[in-house]
Order: C-alpha cells, then sequence, then structure tokens
C-alpha cells in the first residue's frame, strides 16, 4: 500500500458519471443506485457498480474489491468498507446468483477477537482439499484488523466459512506487528494477505514494514494446521531501507510449473509493477525482480496494486496458457505467454475502469470461462469511489 492518489481518466470518468445523474441515467451504465441498471444476466459486461459507500463515509469509503466462485457458480465479493464508525468495521461479502448482474448483502466477516474491526485488504479463498480440520470447499478469509486510531496494534486474521460465506468463525493469527498501522517508515504495520495452498501447507503472504532494515518488505509464513504459523520468509527484500515493495499476489504457471509473484515497487522503483518467476512459491526471496513493461515502441508499464493470475490459453488446448496481471494505473491488462518473458508482455484493452488493487478471477458463467473483475475504487477522494466489476471473456 502507498499513499500516493491516483487521479486516472477513469477515475475521473466515474466523477463525471456521479455528475451525470439523473438525466443521462439512459446512457450511463453502472449507475446502479439511481438508476436500475443492470447487465443482462449471464453476459458479458464492464462497469457495473454494485455498490455505492453512504455519503458520511469516511477515508476512501470504498476500496480493494477481492472475489470468489462458488461450486454452484454463484459469485461473492467483498472489499475494504468505510461506514462512519461504530459499529466496527467489517469486510461485507456480497453475492450474485445471475453472473454478476445483481448483487445482494449476503454477510460480513467481522472482527471476532481484538474489538478493532476488520479494517483493511480483504482476501478470499476455498479450501481445495480437507485441511486443519475443515472440509474441502470451506473458505477461508484473511485481513488485516487494526484500531481505527490505527495505534496499538495489528493482526493478519484468519476467518473461515463452512456454510459457503453465510457465517464466519475466528480460525487464527497469522502476523502481529506493533503498529501504528500507517505506511510511514518505522511503523510496525501489516498489509495485503494473500492465501495459497502449496505442497501441502496453506501460505500466507504479506507485507511487512516490522523489520526495521526495510520500510516495507514481502514475506509468508506457512502453517500445517490453519493455527500454528511458520517465521516469516522473506519473498522480496531490497537492500535499500527506503524501498517498498508491496502488495503480493501469486499464481501458478501449470504447463511450466513456475510461480510467478507480481508487486509494486515503491521507493526507487516508482511503484511500477516488478514480478519474479520462481520454481516454488516459497523461494521467490532468491529470484530477480523484473520491471513489467509491453514490448512493443511504447514499453508502457504498470503502476501500484498488481494482481496477477494465470490462466488455460483460451483459444489452445496444448496446456499452455497466458499470464494476465492488473495494474491500478490502466483500465489495460499486461498479457504474457508462460515464460513470462521480460520482453513477452502486450496490453489488451478491457474497456473496464482501473482500479486501486482491481482483482482479476478466472469464473464459470453458464459453463464458460471468464474473467471476473473486482474494483473497489481508485484511492483518490472517497468520494469518487464504488464497487464495481466486469465479465469478460479471458484476453489473450
Ligand atoms: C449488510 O446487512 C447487515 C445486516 O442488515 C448490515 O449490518 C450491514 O451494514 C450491511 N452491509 C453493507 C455493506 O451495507
Ligand atoms: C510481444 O509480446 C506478445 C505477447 O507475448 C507476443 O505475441 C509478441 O510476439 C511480442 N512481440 C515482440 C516484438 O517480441
Amino acid at each position: 500500500m502507498h499513499l500516493k492518489h491516483l487521479f486516472g481518466s477513469t477515475a475521473v470518468f466515474q466523477t463525471l458519471l456521479l455528475l451525470a445523474v439523473p438525466t443521462s441515467a439512459q446512457d450511463v451504465p453502472g449507475q446502479s443506485i439511481e438508476d436500475d441498471w443492470a447487465p443482462t444476466p449471464f453476459t458479458d459486461f464492464t462497469d457495473n457498480i454494485l455498490f455505492y459507500p453512504e455519503a458520511n463515509a469516511v477515508n476512501w469509503h470504498t476500496l480493494y474489491a477481492r472475489t470468489l466462485q462458488l461450486p454452484d457458480e454463484s459469485l461473492l465479493i467483498t472489499w475494504e468498507n468505510y461506514p462512519l464508525e461504530p459499529p466496527l468495521v467489517n469486510h461485507p461479502i456480497w453475492k450474485s446468483d445471475d453472473g454478476g448482474s445483481t448483487w445482494y448483502n449476503y454477510s460480513q466477516i467481522e472482527d471476532q477477537v481484538n474489538g478493532w474491526g476488520m479494517r483493511f485488504q480483504p482476501f478470499l479463498y476455498s479450501l481445495p482439499v480437507d485441511f486443519g480440520g475443515y472440509a474441502a470447499g470451506t473458505i477461508l478469509a484473511a485481513g488485516v484488523s487494526s484500531p481505527f486510531s490505527l495505534e496499538g496494534g495489528v493482526w493478519i486474521e484468519l476467518y473461515a466459512s463452512t456454510d459457503l460465506a453465510q457465517t464466519w468463525e475466528f480460525v487464527s493469527h497469522v502476523a502481529y506487528g506493533a503498529g501504528p498501522e500507517t505506511t510511514a517508515n518505522g511503523d510496525k504495520a501489516l498489509w495485503e494477505p494473500f492465501i495459497l495452498l502449496y505442497n501441502g501447507q496453506i501460505t500466507v503472504f504479506y507485507s511487512d514494514q516490522t523489520d526495521p532494515a526495510h520500510s516495507q518488505k514481502l514475506v509468508h509464513k506457512t502453517t500445517d494446521d490453519l493455527q500454528t504459523w511458520s517465521d516469516a520468509v522473506a519473498d522480496v527484500a531490497f537492500a535499500r531501507q527506503a524501498d517498498r515493495p508491496g502488495m503480493t499476489t501469486v499464481a501458478h504457471i501449470e504447463s511450466t510449473d513456475k510461480w510467478i509473484l507480481t508487486f509494486e515497487y515503491c521507493g526507487s522503483g516508482s511503484c511500477r509493477v516488478h514480478y519474479k518467476v520462481a520454481d516454488s512459491p516459497l523461494v521467490f526471496d532468491a529470484a530477480e525482480a523484473i520491471e513489467l513493461h509491453t514490448n512493443d515502441s511504447s514499453v508502457a508499464t504498470g503502476t501500484s496494486g498488481p494482481y496477477v493470475i494465470w490462466t488455460p490459453h483460451p483459444d489452445r488446448d496444448d496446456g499452455s496458457g497466458l499470464i494476465i496481471v492488473s495494474a491500478s494505473n490502466r483500465d489495460w491488462v499486461f498479457v504474457g505467454e508462460d515464460n513470462a518473458d521480460p520482453e513477452g508482455w502486450k496490453m489488451v484493452d478491457t474497456g473496464h475502469w482501473s482500479a486501486y488493487s482491481r482483482s482479476l478471477r478466472v469464473v464459470t458463467i453458464k459453463g464458460q470461462k471468464k474473467l471476473l473483475y473486482g474494483n473497489g475504487g481508485n484511492f483518490g477522494p472517497g468520494d469518487m469511489n464504488s464497487v464495481a466489476c466486469a465479465v469478460l471473456p479471458i484476453p489473450s
């Protein structure tokens, strides 16, 4: 996480849309509060706003959306939500039964142990196997709990739902920082958990400010039972103390059995999106950090909040696939082949709004593979933010 405001053209566009209400509502897809526009169920669409924060919401109002698909093809979305407190903030879970067209308030992940609220960076993960006393299909949710004052400590928490996200129970504390929970160099903050099953262990990746040798570094912890966590192991840590790699996401390149980690490289790296490729998601520390840029004459880069996925290629059935990376400053996505060649990235237009840490997930809509985009807003002024999604063909 970094505090540079992002005033991309998309954010400005969103503001214009909000100002245009209600006279041009017919022309303006996405205004799902002021009008009742919603895409036709189970179709492809962009820019579908599903939640507007209250006008008196605080901070960024909404931010950082994460999604999940349930076995019946319904979709879940969660985000950082900042209504006026009290009551304590939580991570809302909204659900769609019609391919992302309409959404409803389904449940929420509340802080059950700290009395602080679930404040930052939710993440959802469906357990693919029985693990730690939980059956396959259990939904794990990680998130950052800290007080409204941001003083007094911070936990990365793990919650679980055994009833497909209707109810949630606390599982364990993953990591602790003494706070304050700010991005100031020297503050013992934690951010941005990302969950992965690898080699019989659950791994949680996150951003760590607790090591004085690094303003921020990226680390992971592993567990065999969801209760006891290993010491933190570095994934990305630069020699220059002020450097701030942030916002880990990881994907498995199945065809090569390699792993890719994308991150924003703030500090010396100007928050540009970088990546590492390794033989296992546990050994990224030794891998080279590569700046992501397109291989055409524009040499376009991405800034902040990357999200990486790997997917089987939509047009081939030889086992090869594509690596897709979203960056906060771009509507377009970066697409590369399985070798993650530094000179093998192109950009593909999505036609969908950018967002700070816009999430990507391959989902199945009526049996067809699609790419679900989750937007929580652009990290600028809160009154420009809302939660939105798109469902589109997999770009290639
Ligand atoms: C969802 O509904 C619950 C129960 O009515 C409510 O407390 C909560 O604020 C709602 N969440 C959002 C994000 O509106
Ligand atoms: C650029 O990358 C794309 C996507 O991997 C690839 O199809 C194309 O051949 C590359 N172009 C050059 C000049 O290497």
